[in-house]
């Protein structure tokens, strides 16, 4: 069984079926892609894997255990982390302390010296967080939400903001995190870092999975296209 299943979820907002029956799994060990064009529900189902929304149907499983019906904070103490694509840290925080409010949310959290080193943090820890650029305000999402110590890691679109030389690394971090047994599921845009990190990816498009498989199959897969060009 992988780390985080998901599974036949769906859900409604009025009238529209935002998400419909989707299937999920991500690997410990893994980076997961999770593509599509704007609107697709990325963002809809990291928010019912993460607790934020109650599906309509379906179930979400991590690390064999059913947390459909826990709440955000029990899911992160069981080791999910996430990140959001609208920046979400405390600006008025120092990076430091960005970083401190996470880990003391959490029972044995992670000491979290070692992860601004890792993310080369170091010479801001004490700056302001919204006095970083994007770029770097995005590894400070991460490491809040690494100090959580998290078994599977949800990034929703966490390059948007970095610029080539930080997507660059940022790829080879996820290789890092994935490789010290990490599930990391990465819904991202710019289509260089899914196919450089990814070791699956799978194609969401008004709601359901599309397409799954490898980084190559997939940038070659007709119906990939044409979703992506139908959205254009
Ligand atoms: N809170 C909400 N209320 C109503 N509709 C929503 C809400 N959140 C998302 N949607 C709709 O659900 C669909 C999927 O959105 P979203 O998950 O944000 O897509 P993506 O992240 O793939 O761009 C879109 O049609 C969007 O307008
Ligand atoms: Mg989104």
């Amino acid at each position: 069984m992988a780390l985080l299943e998901v599974s036949a979820v769906s859900v409604r907002f009025g009238g529209n079926v935002a998400l419909s029956e989707v299937d999920l799994a991500a690997e410990a060990g893994h980076v997961t892609g999770l593509i599509g064009p704007n609107g697709a529900g990325k963002t809809t189902l990291f928010n019912v894997v993460s607790g934020l929304l109650r599906p309509r149907s379906g179930r979400v499983l991590l690390d064999g255990a059913d947390i459909t019906r826990r709440g955000p904070a029990a899911r992160s103490r069981r080791g999910l982390g996430r990140t959001f694509q609208r920046l979400e840290i405390f600006g008025h925080l120092s990076v430091r302390d960005n970083l401190r409010v996470a880990a003391e949310f959490q029972r044995g959290a992670a000491d979290i010296g070692p992860i601004l080193a890792r993310l080369g943090l170091e010479d801001v820890a004490d700056l302001r967080a919204d006095d970083l650029p994007t770029g770097r305000a995005r590894l400070v999402e991460l490491g809040r939400a690494l100090a959580v110590r998290p078994k599977a890691l949800l990034l929703d679109e966490p390059a948007s903001g970095q610029d080539e030389e930080e997507t660059e690394r940022f790829g080879l971090l996820l290789r890092e995190l994935a490789a010290e047994g990490l599930a990391v599921v990465l819904v991202e845009h710019d289509m260089r870092l899914v196919m450089e990190a990814c070791d699956i990816v799978h194609v969401l498009d008004l709601g359901k999975v599309i397409a799954s498989g490898p980084p190559d199959g997939i940038r070659a897969d007709a119906a990939v296209l044409t979703a992506y060009l139908g959205a254009a």
